[in-house]
Order: C-alpha cells, then sequence, then structure tokens
C-alpha cells in the first residue's frame, strides 16, 4: 500500500463530518415539534399558517428568524435556546408547508354529539363570524356578542343585527380587540345597561393600549350607542398586545367584577398592588369603588384591586347556588388553573405556579408558599383555558348539573369537569376539533351556547336523550 492508512484518516473524518452534517436532519420530527412548543398558541396541525395574513414576514428567512429570536411586543417567545437549529429548521419547513397547503381551515359543526351518557343536537345559530369573543343574554331571545375586531351584534330571533356606535380607540391588535360584554337589569330603578370591556389605545399614542371598562345604557331597540361611559382603565398602559383578560360579571352581591390580564409583564403587575393588570377588579356596577374591598384603606393600593396574583383570566362566571365568583386563568405551558375568588386572596402568579415558560425552562419550582392560594384545578399540559360556565337547570339531567364547562383554544374543543365537593373527578372532551373554543353562555333555563373562534359560530346544545 502506497499510503499508510493513518494518512487517509483526516479525509474520512472530512468526509464523514459533511455527510453527518448534511444528514443530521432533527431528530424529532416537525409536526411533534410543532405540537409540543407551538400548538397552544397557533393551533393544531399549523392551521393558524393557512392563509395566513403574515404580520412579520412571509419569506422562509423571516419564518425562521421569528422562530428563533421571538417578538417580545406581540407576545411570540423566542426558541434560539430551546431547540436545535436543525429543530427551527424543521419546523420553518413545516410551517411553510402549512402556509403554501392553501387548505383553508373551516370545520363543520357536528350536528349531534354524544358524551358518556347524553346525545345532544348541536345547533348552529350563528356563522360567519371572525372571532366571537363575548357573549351575554338580555333576556330569552336576545344574545349579545362581541367579534375581537371590533364589532358588536345582538341576535334577535336567529337575525344577527349591528350595534353601532363603538368607542373609537379599540386597539385591534394581538390578543387585543373588542372582548367581552356584559347586560345588566339594575332592579332598583330597572334601568337596563351594556357593557363592554376592550383594549384601548393610549391617548395620544396607540402602540400602548390598556384593559378598559365601558358601559351604557340599555333598551330592546338601541341599534346604536352614542356616548360610553368610562368606569375604568386598568393603568399602566403597555407596548405589549397580549393578555389583556379580560371577563365582566355581577356577582351574588350586587357587585361587579372585571379580570384584567398582566400584560405579559409578569415580573412588575401581578405581585404589585399600585397596578391594574393581573388583577381582579371589584366595583359597584356604576364603577363607584365598594368601601367594603380588601385594599381601600391600603395607602398605594388600587382600590379597586379584589384578588391579585393573576396572569391571563379568560373565564369567569358567578356560580347561580353560592353567589361567588369562580375564574379560571390561562398559565404558561402548563398551569391554567381554576379558583374560587375571595377578597384580598393572591393566586400566586409568578411567584408560584404549575407551569413552565413556553420555551420549556423553568419560571419556579415553587408550586405552594404562605399566603397565596392553591388552584381548586390545574391542567398540565394546558389546554389553553377560554370561557367558562356551570352547567345548571332543567334542561340538564342530573349527571351534568353543577358540570363546568370550560373552552380550549390549543386543543379546540370544549372540556366538561365533573367536580364532586369542589374536586374534578372526571373530564370529558366535546366538540372535538370544532375549532377555538372562546366563549361559553347560559340563559335563564340553563341552555348552553359555545362561540367558536375561526369558524365564527355559535353553537346551541340541546340534550335530546339520556343513554
Ligand atoms: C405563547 C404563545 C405562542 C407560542 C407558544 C408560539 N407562538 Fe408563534 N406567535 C405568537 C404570537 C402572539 C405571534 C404574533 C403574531 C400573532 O399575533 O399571531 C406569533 C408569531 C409567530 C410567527 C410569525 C407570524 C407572522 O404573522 O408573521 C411565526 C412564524 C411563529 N409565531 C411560529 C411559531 C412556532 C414555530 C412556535 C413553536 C416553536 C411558536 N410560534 C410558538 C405566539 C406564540
Amino acid at each position: 500500500m502506497r499510503y499508510p492508512l493513518i494518512l487517509l484518516l483526516p479525509i474520512a473524518i472530512v468526509i464523514s463530518t459533511l455527510g453527518w452534517k448534511e444528514s443530521t436532519p432533527s431528530e424529532t420530527p416537525a409536526p411533534e415539534i410543532y405540537t409540543r412548543w407551538c400548538s397552544s398558541c397557533h393551533g393544531q396541525k399549523g392551521r393558524d399558517f393557512v392563509d395566513r395574513n403574515w404580520k412579520l414576514g412571509s419569506t422562509e428567512e423571516a419564518v425562521r428568524r421569528v422562530i428563533k429570536e421571538g417578538h417580545e411586543l406581540l407576545g411570540m417567545p423566542a426558541y434560539g435556546s430551546t431547540l436545535t437549529a436543525s429543530e427551527i429548521d424543521a419546523v420553518t419547513d413545516f410551517i411553510m408547508d402549512q402556509a403554501a397547503s392553501k387548505r383553508g381551515f373551516n370545520p363543520t359543526p357536528p350536528q349531534q354529539l354524544e358524551s358518556s351518557d347524553l346525545v345532544i343536537r348541536v345547533n348552529t345559530l350563528v356563522d360567519g363570524l371572525q372571532t366571537p369573543w363575548g357573549m351575554d343574554f338580555v333576556n330569552d331571545t336576545t344574545l349579545l356578542i362581541t367579534e375581537r375586531e371590533g364589532r358588536l351584534w345582538k341576535l334577535v330571533a336567529g337575525q344577527l343585527v349591528a350595534i353601532e356606535g363603538l368607542p373609537e380607540d379599540i386597539h385591534v391588535r394581538g390578543q387585543g380587540g373588542l372582548l367581552d360584554v356584559m347586560h345588566w337589569k339594575d332592579d332598583a330603578t330597572g334601568k337596563e345597561w351594556v357593557y363592554l370591556t376592550y383594549s384601548k389605545d393610549r391617548p395620544g399614542d396607540a402602540n400602548q393600549s390598556a384593559t378598559a371598562l365601558v358601559r351604557a345604557p340599555w333598551s330592546s331597540d338601541v341599534e346604536s350607542i352614542d356616548a360610553w361611559e368610562e368606569l375604568f382603565v386598568a393603568r399602566p398602559y403597555e407596548k405589549t398586545h397580549h393578555h389583556y383578560g379580560s371577563r365582566v360579571e355581577i356577582g351574588g352581591d350586587g357587585k361587579l367584577y372585571l379580570t384584567c390580564g398582566e400584560r405579559g409583564r409578569r415580573d412588575v403587575h401581578p405581585q404589585n398592588l399600585a397596578t391594574s393588570p393581573g388583577k381582579v377588579h371589584r366595583f359597584n356596577p356604576d364603577g363607584s369603588i365598594p368601601e367594603d374591598n380588601p385594599f381601600v384603606s391600603q395607602p398605594d393600593a388600587v382600590p379597586s384591586i379584589w384578588s391579585w396574583g393573576h396572569r391571563n383570566p379568560q373565564g369567569m362566571f358567578r356560580h347561580p347556588e353560592t353567589g361567588t365568583i369562580w375564574t379560571h386563568e390561562h398559565g404558561p405551558k402548563g398551569g391554567d388553573e381554576i379558583n374560587i375568588l375571595g377578597p384580598g386572596n393572591n393566586y400566586g402568579w409568578p411567584r408560584i405556579t404549575f407551569g413552565r415558560n413556553y420555551i420549556g425552562t423553568i419560571i419556579t419550582r415553587d408550586t405552594a408558599m404562605v399566603g397565596m392560594e392553591q388552584p381548586l384545578y390545574y391542567w398540565l399540559p394546558s389546554i389553553g383555558a377560554c370561557g367558562m360556565e356551570v352547567v345548571y337547570g332543567d334542561s340538564w339531567p342530573d349527571s351534568w348539573q353543577n358540570n363546568l364547562l370550560v373552552g380550549s383554544l390549543s386543543f379546540e374543543y370544549l372540556e366538561r369537569l365533573h367536580l364532586e365537593d369542589n374536586k374534578v373527578v372526571a373530564r370529558e372532551r366535546l366538540l372535538e376539533d370544532v375549532g377555538r373554543v372562546r366563549d361559553i353562555a347560559r340563559n335563564s333555563t340553563g341552555e348552553v351556547f359555545v362561540a367558536v373562534e375561526g369558524a365564527g359560530t355559535v353553537l346551541h346544545l340541546e340534550p335530546i336523550e339520556i343513554k
């Protein structure tokens, strides 16, 4: 042999390294990476990227950069230190494939669904909306519906009627826009009111926004509202466009409860009583502060605060038996939780949590701490909880009474939770693959209505047969 083997070794190493480089596809298949890290915000199977109006650039380069570097103001985490370069390449390809597939996502709701113990008819009352966000019944014939894009509707006798004259400073960006709606009749005066929550532009600087609460008089023939009274703005305004909350409800005590998210600034707001984000607030229905609020006599505390240490609560109802206020809130990766609110309670975010950062890193190892409340229930992994109601009333069989219904944005179904003594003892998936479930409403007889994004539908669930 003319060349000793030892001389060939470096060449062999170079060749094998090159070969190795070319053939290191990411070890985890792209759909798996996507499901694990991305689907909680962008939906199953990359649907979010089909027919997309790209915000940060539609080229492969731009997409790869966003995944690596994130976008803090919009709330997109940076995966540069969590995923390897080849995993980022793989998930970029996956997203580009979805974007090119042109398969618009338009699920058709089922006409009937079978739960473990009940057959339920599913009536599609409304379709063609964009992002139905909040719903509330005025009475059994009129349902108010908001669309996040900045529209308010009343559904009367199957007809959608637009209500004109909304606030002009609605901040429709990121997760912001027109959010919740509530109808309330003041039994003392007989007067009726409609309340809205929305993300509001900062006067003079539309790059900043805050969660706001307004109201206006209501009567059944209203089709336009010209004067909204502003009751509250969850200051300070922030440059982020996510975690606004916000749900509004009247409790059994006749007070108005409003949830405010922490605006993506977890180290600034939730544990600070001097600011409004990351709290649930309590008002008299006219916006004034109840004298028995827990922090009214604490200097520097925002006097409307009822409970604190919240992340992004987007589900709330008044329990029909106890009058207590129940909320749920989004955790990060894991740790969506349900709480029954009590005065002055601290629910712990971000000092204690069952969740992790979206990129997998630890937020805190603490799940409990003296002076902080434990959730009634938490989801691992997160379902992207949104909207919540309790089943109650003659329309439903005994096995469903006091069950909770919670929407899942991430996994696109409606979750049924069976409770015993305020403990979750069973869970069931209903309306699988229906789309992102955003809100749930109940009318006075207990019938249940579900708002679904993307599909833009409002579904009416009608129990027809006990199995
Ligand atoms: C915490 C929620 C969240 C998670 C988890 C998340 N994203 Fe995002 N992502 C966002 C938000 C918010 C935006 C801003 C655009 C928007 O509002 O849709 C965004 C934007 C993007 C964009 C740019 C879209 C555009 O319109 O320009 C891409 C691409 C993207 N994400 C990919 C991913 C991938 C891939 C993963 C997983 C590795 C991921 N995201 C995980 C919230 C998230």
